[in-house]
């Protein structure tokens, strides 16, 4: 049966060009005053004023649902690390008592101290706990969400980790996008010997999860003390040959040059950028790739530096927004903070980050002709707010704001 949506105060449609926003593109967001929606199958059959909504001929029978808020395409979120076994919290203790990341990494923390209990536990277990943290983004309004693989760093435990994104579908209605982060660091049986273990993932790890259809993405952790641009490169493009399409996480705790690696790879985004300079900027516009900024793990690492979203923006690069969820640098998953943090400390307006939490969000996982906008075709994901205007999603923050959560045409949140 359809489903009519009313009550909405403001609904933000994102209509415009089948492609990445940029520039004051990102500033488009079809906003449309006393309107309502119309979905059937799943698919939005009708948005826009209700007036004009409510003639169509499937919103007469249409099961109305009142909502008194604010309609926004359903969160893409495009960068998350949703599989780990254990919170990181001796890390966090010793942040608060002053460490930084590379001291906690030379204390035995890091990504490397989270690899022993995801080795541990067992795949069924696993799938259930992404299926619960998964209930959490949608509470929050999120639709969709990317989930890396990256703390097992064996062919067994990455491909274990991989499996469970997948199994764990069968639990939840969050749609899931798997990435292979096999290429994270470099686990303790390789001594340090960052190709040596490289080299293994390119020649076990990466054509097994290709062969077995385990992800999308190929990502890899550019970094001093990870992996360097030269093996960012190669990987990615062995990566893609093999149908993986590239990211990166780049330029998050220096400038390193993940980023220009990333773009002579074809990388579909290039994630962090905190530190990118004018010539990676460039970089990226050349080459189509998507900045996906990550503010709420500054924020939760206590840095004062925030990625420069304006001169990234302003330089005609598409930006999206993404959590980063995982459990050492950024343990938030709820995309109304990230629109917080992007609004305060990046110096994005509230329409660019609204943008980049969906719209954007969904061409930075290759969907964007099917999610991240609410116009007829597209996929019914929606979500809507406690809130007279659709700023206030970025204005206030610190708890969530949303009423329901739809997905594929289905309520989702909170009567799942
Ligand atoms: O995006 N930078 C590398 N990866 C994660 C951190 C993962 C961790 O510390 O467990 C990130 O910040
Ligand atoms: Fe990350």
């Amino acid at each position: 049966m359809a489903i009519l949506f009313t009550g909405i105060k403001q609904l933000l449609t994102f209509a415009g060009d089948n492609a990445p926003r940029a520039g004051a593109a990102m500033r488009e967001t079809g906003l449309v005053k006393n309107a309502a929606v119309l979905v059937e199958k799943g698919i939005i059959v009708a948005a826009g004023p209700r007036a004009s909504v409510s003639r169509h001929s499937l919103a007469k029978k249409a099961r109305k649902v009142e909502v008194n808020g604010v309609c926004l395409p359903g969160f893409v979120d495009s960068h998350t690390h949703m599989v780990f076994a254990e919170p990181r919290l001796k890390d966090f203790s010793m942040r608060t008592a002053g460490a930084s990341y590379q001291d906690i990494k030379a204390a035995g923390g890091g990504i490397i101290s989270s690899i022993g209990a995801v080795r541990a536990q067992g795949g069924k277990a696993m799938a259930a706990q992404v299926a619960a943290r998964a209930a959490r983004f949608l509470e929050c309004g999120t639709t969709t969400a990317e989930v890396k693989s990256g703390y097992g760093l064996s062919l067994e435990s990455e491909l274990k980790m991989l499996r469970a994104v997948r199994d764990a579908r069968d639990f939840t209605p969050l749609e899931l996008i798997p990435t292979l982060l096999a290429a994270h660091s470099v686990p303790p049986e390789f001594k340090g010997d960052a190709q040596a273990y490289l080299d293994y993932v390119m020649a076990e790890i990466l054509p097994k999860a290709a062969a077995e259809k385990l992800a999308v993405f190929a990502d890899i952790f550019c970094e001093k003390g990870y992996f360097t641009p030269e093996q960012t490169t190669v990987y990615l493009k062995e990566a893609a040959r093999l149908g993986l399409r590239p990211k990166v996480h780049s330029e998050q705790l220096s400038n390193y040059g993940g980023t220009r690696a990333g773009a002579a790879a074809g990388a579909v985004s290039a994630d962090h950028a905190d530190h990118v300079f004018a010539e990676d900027i460039a970089a990226m516009r050349d080459a189509g790739t998507i900045a996906t900024l990550l503010p709420a793990s500054n924020y939760y690492l206590g840095l004062s530096k925030y990625p420069p979203a304006r001169e990234i923006i302003s330089e005609g690069v598409p930006v999206a927004l993404a959590t980063d969820f995982n459990p050492g640098t950024c343990p938030c998953w709820n995309m109304q903070f990230v629109l917080s943090a992007a609004c305060t400390h990046c110096g994005m307006t509230p329409e660019e980050a609204l943008c980049a939490a969906t719209v954007n969000g969904a061409w930075a996982l290759g969907i964007g002709d099917r999610v991240g906008s609410v116009v007829p075709g597209m996929q019914a994901d929606l979500a809507f707010y406690d809130a007279e205007d659709y700023r206030e999603l970025c204005y206030y923050f610190g708890a969530s704001q949303t009423l329901l959560t739809v997905k594929k045409g289905r309520v989702v949140h909170p009567r799942f």
